[in-house]
C-alpha cells in the first residue's frame, strides 16, 4: 500500500468520529498539533484527523523524499527540471557566508551585487540625492507588474506601510486602463518614479501599462526628463533598453528566482525605496528564521509540514476540493490572492516532471477574504453547506493601530469561528432556542432545523504575535515551504507554469483578429465576440 493509500484509508476511518471527540480521546492533542516559531503560533488541532491520521499525513513527507528534495533545492540543483533551473529564493535571505558554503562564489556574488545596487539606489532616493529631472524628491512610486511581480510586493507594502508614508507606492497590474488611471490620478509627474517590474520583460499587460505611464511622464516632462523617472526590475535586463530605461536604473535578478517567489529579490525595489532597506533586511531575516526551522525541525514539529499535512489530508484523504484563507488582518487583506498564485500556480498541475498523468488530485481551490468581513459574506455557506471547506484563520495578537476594545472584539471573532465550525449547533440546541423565543410547536418544527449547523468542520489557526517585517517574512516563507513540501508528495514540479501559456498564446491570436483585417477560424461563440468587439 502506498503512503497516499494509507492516508486515504486512515482518513476514511477518522471520518467516523468528530473533531471534538478526538480532543476527548487524546489529552495531548493540542500540544502535539501546535507550535510556536518565529513569532507565529500554528495550531492544527482542529483538523479532522485522529492521532493516527495526523501521523499518516506527516509520514508522507519522509516517504516522498522531502529531506533529499529540500537539500537539492537548498544547494542549487536544477530541481525545476522542465525549465532547467535551480530554485534559490532561499539564497536571497541567507548570509553571504552561508550562501558561499552551500552554493559557491557565483551565487553569493549575484546576491550581493543585486543587494548593493538596490541599497545604493534606495538610499539615494530616500536621502534626496537621486531625484527627478527638476531636482524634486520622488514622493510616489508607480510599481507596474503582474502575478509574482505584483502580489508579493503589494501584500508586503500594505502589511508594513506607515500610516503616512514619506514615499507612497501605487501598484498597477491589470491592463484594463482603470487601474493605471486611478494610480496616476492626482500625481505630480515631476515627483513620480515609474518602475516596470517583470522577470521576463515580455509580459503584455506590464509592458502596455509601462508604455502608457511613460507617455504620461513624457507629456508632462518631455522625453529626456521623463527617462530620469523610469526604472526597471528584470531577470532579462537586456530587454529593458528598448523601452527607454537607462541601464544604470535597471535592477536584475537571476532566473533561479521563480516569479511567484521573487518578492525577496529586486522585485521588491519599490518597497525598499518606500520603506527603507532596513525593513527589507528584517523581512529577509524573518523568512530566514522560517527557512532554518523548515530545515531543522523534525517533521511532526515543523510548521510548513503541519500546514502541508493538513492540506494533503483534506485534499487527498477526504477529497475536499477547496480551502478558505481568512486573515483577520486588514493589512493582510491580499493574502488569499498571494496564496492563490503561490499554491495554485505551483501545484495546480496534472502531470509528473517526467510527463506521467498523476493519480491523485493536486491543489485545491484557494480562496478567501479578510475577516471579520468574510463572516458577513460567505461564512453562511461554510457553516451550513454539506460541503466541507477547511479554513485557515489568521490573526495578529497585538495591533498598536487597534484600541483594546476593537482588538478584543476582532480576536474573539476568530476564536469563536474556529470553535463554531468545529462544534456546530445541534437540533436540540436549536429547538431550545426556539422555545425560549416563545415559538409554538409548528414554528419550532419549521425554524429549528434551519438553525442547525452540522459542525465538525476543520480549521487551522495561525496567530502572529505582532505584524512586523520579521513575522511577515516568516509567514510568507512558511507558505512557500508548505507549497514546496506538498509538491514533493504530489510528485510534481512546483516551479513551472505551463498551463498559463495556452491563454497567453490564444490572447495574442485574438489580438491579431481584433486589430487586423481578417478573423481566423474559431468556434461560433468566439467569432461572434470578436466581431462584436471590432464593432
Ligand atoms: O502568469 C504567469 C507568470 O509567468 C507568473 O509566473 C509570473 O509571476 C507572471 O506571469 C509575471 O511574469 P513577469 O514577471 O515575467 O512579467
Amino acid at each position: 500500500m502506498t503512503a497516499l493509500d494509507a492516508l486515504k484509508t486512515q482518513a476514511a476511518a477518522d471520518a467516523a468520529s468528530k473533531i471534538v471527540d478526538q480532543f476527548k480521546a487524546d489529552p495531548d492533542r493540542l500540544s502535539r498539533m501546535s507550535l510556536d516559531v518565529a513569532g507565529i503560533f500554528v495550531d492544527v488541532s482542529k483538523q479532522s484527523w485522529s492521532k493516527a491520521g495526523f501521523d499518516s499525513a506527516v509520514a508522507l513527507f519522509e516517504q516522498a523524499g522531502l529531506v533529499e528534495a529540500r537539500d537539492r533545492m537548498w544547494t542549487g540543483k536544477e530541481i525545476n527540471v522542465s525549465e532547467g533551473r535551480a530554485v534559490l529564493h532561499v539564497a536571497l535571505r541567507d548570509s553571504d557566508a552561508e550562501n558561499q558554503r552551500l552554493r559557491g562564489a557565483e551565487i553569493t556574488a549575484d546576491v550581493k551585487t543585486a543587494r548593493d545596487a538596490m541599497k545604493a539606489y534606495a538610499d539615494g532616493i530616500r536621502a534626496g540625492t537621486i531625484t527627478g529631472a527638476s531636482g524634486k524628491k520622488f514622493k510616489t512610486i508607480v510599481h507596474i507588474g503582474i502575478g509574482g511581480s505584483d502580489l508579493g510586493p503589494r501584500l508586503v507594502f500594505q502589511g508594513l506601510a506607515p500610516l503616512q508614508p514619506e514615499i507612497d507606492v501605487r501598484f498597477v497590474a491589470n491592463v484594463d486602463g482603470s487601474e493605471l488611471a486611478l494610480a496616476l490620478a492626482g500625481l505630480d509627474p515631476s515627483e513620480t518614479l515609474v518602475i516596470a517590474v517583470s522577470k521576463t520583460f515580455t509580459t503584455q499587460e506590464t509592458l502596455a501599462n509601462f508604455l502608457a505611464a511613460r507617455d504620461w511622464l513624457i507629456k508632462a516632462l518631455g522625453e529626456e526628463a521623463a527617462s530620469k523617472h523610469l526604472a526597471a526590475v528584470s531577470a532579462a535586463p537586456d530587454k529593458t533598453g528598448a523601452f527607454g530605461i537607462p541601464a544604470d536604473r535597471v535592477f536584475g535578478f537571476k532566473d533561479w528566482v521563480g516569479g511567484r517567489y521573487s518578492l525577496w529579490s529586486a522585485v521588491s525595489l519599490s518597497l525598499i525605496i518606500a520603506l527603507g532597506y532596513d525593513i527589507y533586511e528584517r523581512l529577509l531575516a524573518g523568512a530566514h528564521e522560517m527557512d532554518q526551522h523548515f530545515l531543522t525541525a523534525p517533521f511532526p514539529q515543523n510548521a510548513p509540514i503541519l500546514l502541508a499535512a493538513a492540506q494533503l489530508y483534506n485534499r487527498i484523504g477526504l477529497d475536499r476540493p477547496s480551502r478558505a484563507v481568512i486573515p483577520y488582518v486588514h493589512r493582510l487583506r491580499r493574502l488569499a490572492a498571494f496564496l492563490q498564485q503561490l499554491e495554485m500556480e505551483s501545484n495546480g498541475k496534472r502531470t509528473s516532471p517526467t510527463g506521467e498523468v498523476l493519480e491523485t488530485k493536486t491543489c485545491p481551490v484557494v480562496f478567501g477574504d479578510e475577516g471579520t468581513n468574510a463572516q458577513h459574506a460567505f461564512f453562511q455557506m461554510l457553516h451550513q453547506s454539506e460541503d466541507v471547506v477547511p479554513l485557515e484563520l489568521i490573526a495578529v495578537q497585538h495591533n498598536p493601530e487597534a484600541t483594546p476594545d476593537m482588538q478584543q472584539k476582532l480576536l474573539s471573532n476568530i476564536i469563536a469561528q474556529g470553535e463554531a465550525f468545529m462544534v456546530g449547533k445541534s437540533l436540540e440546541t436549536s429547538v431550545a432556542e426556539c422555545e425560549k423565543l416563545g415559538f409554538d410547536a409548528a414554528r419550532t418544527a419549521q425554524i429549528a432545523p434551519q438553525k442547525v449547523c452540522p459542525g465538525n468542520k476543520p480549521s487551522t489557526t495561525v496567530l502572529l504575535n505582532e505584524l512586523t517585517p520579521e513575522t511577515l517574512g516568516a509567514l510568507l516563507a512558511l507558505y512557500e515551504h508548505k507549497t514546496f513540501a506538498e509538491g514533493i508528495v504530489l510528485g510534481l514540479n512546483s516551479f513551472d507554469q505551463w498551463g498559463v501559456e495556452l491563454g497567453k498564446t490564444l490572447g495574442v491570436n485574438v489580438l491579431k483578429d481584433i486589430t487586423g483585417d481578417v478573423i481566423a477560424a474559431h468556434d461560433p461563440s468566439t467569432t461572434a465576440l470578436i466581431k462584436r468587439i471590432k464593432g
